[in-house]
């Protein structure tokens, strides 16, 4: 798999890319990673990628050009799938997640300013959103993104039964864990993690799972039958 990145602040993924699970995956040819300044298609002397609003008020828009000529730059992007990040934009569930793991090639569009020209809707097929918030731009999100695709991607995780019991994985919350010391200022560990009863400590996990996503997202147990 392919990820593009378009921003107009490479540097903030150097870390990103060069620590743990992500650099392993990269490394093991799981995914690459590429990340494209979209200031480098700007056809404006000063390089400038952005410009005032038409219809006047506040702050500038990025410019569709830039970015239209950055994708068009990209071997492959007619088949990419290629993706916006704005808060205006679907919000990311982990089912969204799963689904671009199989997509073979990916263009995460950043933005920053006071957002998009809109006509860039035109060159794209999905904008997602990582929450109601807004951040000062998309790379905090494409990150999010390629972090939970990466995870997913056979082999990236040196242990996989882990992402199998994930917070979400059956649309549910985790179940709380433990490890030592087995008493910590007086706060034990519930007994049945130590019974070697592996029928009872698979029951009891369930029902705290239940318990928890019942008390603080029940949203999610709402859901459950739309999820795949
Ligand atoms: N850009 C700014 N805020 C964002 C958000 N919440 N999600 C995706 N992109 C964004």
């Amino acid at each position: 798999m392919k990820i593009t990145v378009l921003s107009l602040f490479p540097g903030l993924f150097d870390g990103f890319l060069s620590s743990s699970i992500i650099k392993r995956a990269i490394q093991k040819e799981l995914v690459s990673i590429e990340i494209l300044d979209f200031r480098l298609f700007s056809q404006n002397k000063h390089h400038q990628v952005d410009d005032s609003p038409y219809g006047g008020g506040a702050g500038m828009v990025l410019s569709v050009a830039p970015i239209v000529a950055a994708v068009e730059s990209i071997e492959g992007y007619q088949e990419a799938k290629k993706i916006l990040l704005t808060p205006q934009g679907a919000t990311l569930t982990q089912s969204t997640v799963k689904s671009l793991i199989e997509e073979r090639d990916i263009i995460l569009i950043c933005g920053h300013y006071e957002g998009f020209d809109e006509r860039i809707s035109h060159f794209i097929d999905a904008e997602i959103s990582i929450g109601d918030y807004v951040l000062t731009g998309g790379e905090v999100p494409a990150m999010v993104i390629m972090d939970a695709m990466v995870r997913l991607l056979p082999g990236a995780l040196g242990n996989e039964a882990s992402f199998q019991q994930d917070s979400f994985y059956e649309g549910q919350l985790d179940y709380p864990q433990y490890t030592r010391p087995y008493d910590f200022r007086g706060l034990k560990v519930p007994d049945v993690l130590l019974s070697g009863n592996h029928q009872e400590i698979e029951k009891w996990r369930q029902e705290e799972a239940t318990k928890r996503t019942v008390a603080r997202r029940p949203d999610l147990l709402k859901n459950a039958d739309k999820k795949d």
